[in-house]
């Protein structure tokens, strides 16, 4: 079975979502689509969210985020522990937020980012490993930060 990609938008980030979607068919794999699907308004928090307990409940290992700027949900997501979201704009970003991050979730901003360029990004990000060692150490006190 091919591996799901949960995504999740707001109105501001819907369209281009929806065109990674696609994309991802393509690439092979199952797109897992938690909305939102139309261009009324809702709220960034509820839709990472969304996606955060699909990745919390391993119904998906990695996710797709988008909203106008991106930056809203991205902040909303990485409230969760769990979660590792990468606000992307570049080839260089997308491989280094897998390489050194290793990033869980890919940010878009759906008003910001040119649909070729964030298809590339998408595919990077999905082909890239975490490469661990000193980059493990690092990751794992974001896990922890704010305790204690
Ligand atoms: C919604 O208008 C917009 O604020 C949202 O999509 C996002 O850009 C927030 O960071």
């Amino acid at each position: 079975m091919s591996k799901t990609i949960a995504l999740a938008a707001d109105h501001g980030g819907y369209e281009l979502k929806n065109l990674l979607i696609e994309k991802l068919k393509t690439l092979g794999y199952t797109p897992l689509d938690l909305g939102t699907n139309s261009p009324e308004s809702v709220d960034y928090p509820d839709m990472a969210k969304k996606l955060a307990k699909v990745i919390e409940t391993k119904q998906a290992e990695q996710g797709v985020l988008c909203c106008g700027t991106g930056i809203g949900i991205s902040i909303a997501a990485n409230r969760f522990p769990f979660i590792r979201a990468a606000l992307i704009h570049d080839a260089f970003g997308a491989r280094l937020c897998r390489e050194h991050n290793n990033a869980n979730v890919i940010v878009f901003g759906g008003r910001t980012i040119g649909t070729e360029v964030a298809y590339e990004c998408l595919e990077i990000f999905l082909k890239t490993q975490f490469l661990g060692e000193r980059h493990a150490r690092r990751v794992e006190k974001l896990t922890h930060i704010a305790e204690g």
